[in-house]
């Protein structure tokens, strides 16, 4: 089968097109006919070593996948035929065929496309998890995004309504990235050059209840300014490379909260969390309450596009890779 493959820790250009053996099958396993696979952040610092999680040389990249089941096991909760997505977290995802053990299979409604599928479950179940889970959403409250235009911002976007989020609030870098934001679903946008002082404008100097950081870096003070009183601030990621820190007296001063969201670390602390995740998000999907992604798609062959495009922060939306 074709696949992309890291050799070397080089960084996204040194993903290669390699023809390697499909992977075996084992009992409680799920064989997939990949059609597409979901590029996300964690991808870009693998090709480095940087990431948390370091497979052995050579690896598949890639953590998500969209197909066609080709076997399944006889008690699975899918079937060969069905349209999935599942989560190889994290490798093997980039690849013509994937095995998946089945808690990591999931349904994909018929409304979605496969190429659409293949950019949910990593960003979106992420989304879920902090806004359900670590941030406590409540009904009509304020939620602020950073870096709203990329995978993890427009999944903020697509999803916070239907969660329950009167407002939302996107930052970005640049006009283009502002409309990117618009086109799913911010209810207001600013640019990350004067964010603060647009927000609390934007607030009537009320602040927001939730700001929702995959960014990081020296905009991690302003965020915790930006929070109304009890508002919480959720640590998602450090794509700006810097990890801030910050003085506690701020939070008493303020009663805020600082809160850490690592969805990866829950899940794989939480067995069946994913399906209750999943139970949540499938039908507001399959209702056209959340809206599918729609991602820039790239073929297989230009996987290392896909990466980099992540890298030097070219990328809007969902990024997907197709197989098939
Ligand atoms: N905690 C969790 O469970 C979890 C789960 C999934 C992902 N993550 C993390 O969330 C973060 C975002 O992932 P993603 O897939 O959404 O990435 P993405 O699609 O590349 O979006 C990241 C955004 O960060 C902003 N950014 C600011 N400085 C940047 C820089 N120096 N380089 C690149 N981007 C920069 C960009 O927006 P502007 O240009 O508008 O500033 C970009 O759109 C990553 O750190 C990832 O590891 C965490």
């Amino acid at each position: 089968m074709r696949a992309a493959q890291v050799s070397k820790l080089e960084g996204p250009e040194s993903v290669e097109i390699v023809d390697i053996p499909e992977p075996e099958g084992y009992p409680g396993g799920v064989v997939i006919d990949v059609h597409a696979a979901g590029v996300a952040f964690p991808d870009v610092l693998m090709t480095r070593g940087l990431y948390q999680m370091k497979p052995e040389l050579p690896f598949v990249v890639g953590g998500e996948v969209a197909g066609i089941v080709r076997e399944a096991p006889a008690d699975a909760h899918v079937k060969a035929g069905d349209r999935v997505v599942a989560l190889t977290l994290l490798g093997n995802a980039m690849a013509e065929v994937a095995v998946v053990p089945t808690q990591m299979v999931f349904k994909l409604p018929d409304n979605v496309s496969l190429e659409a599928g293949a950019g949910i479950l990593f960003n979106d179940l992420t989304v879920q998890f902090c806004l359900r889970k670590r941030g406590r959403l409540a009904e009509g409250e304020t939620v602020l995004v950073h870096g709203a235009a990329g995978g993890i911002g427009t999944s903020t976007l697509r999803m916070a309504a239907a969660l329950g989020a009167g407002r939302v609030i996107a930052v970005v870098s640049t006009e283009a990235k502002a409309e990117v934001a618009r086109a799913n679903g911010a209810t207001d946008v600013v640019l990350a050059d004067g964010w603060l002082a647009a927000v609390k404008e934007l607030t009537g100097g009320r602040g927001v209840d939730i700001v929702l950081d995959p960014v990081g870096g020296d905009r991690f003070t302003d965020s915790v300014r930006s929070l109304a009183s009890a508002g919480r601030l959720l640590v998602v990621g450090f794509t700006a490379g810097e990890i801030p820190t910050v003085k506690v007296n701020r939070l008493l001063l303020k009663n805020v909260e600082v809160i850490g969201a690592a969805w990866g670390e829950w899940v794989m602390t939480h067995p069946g969390y994913l399906t209750e995740q999943w139970d949540e998000v499938a039908p507001l999907l399959a209702a056209g309450k959340i809206e599918a992604p729609k991602p820039v798609l790239y073929p297989l062959d230009r996987a290392a596009e896909a990466i980099a495009s992540l890298d030097n922060r070219t990328a809007t939306g969902k990024v997907v890779v197709t197989l098939r």
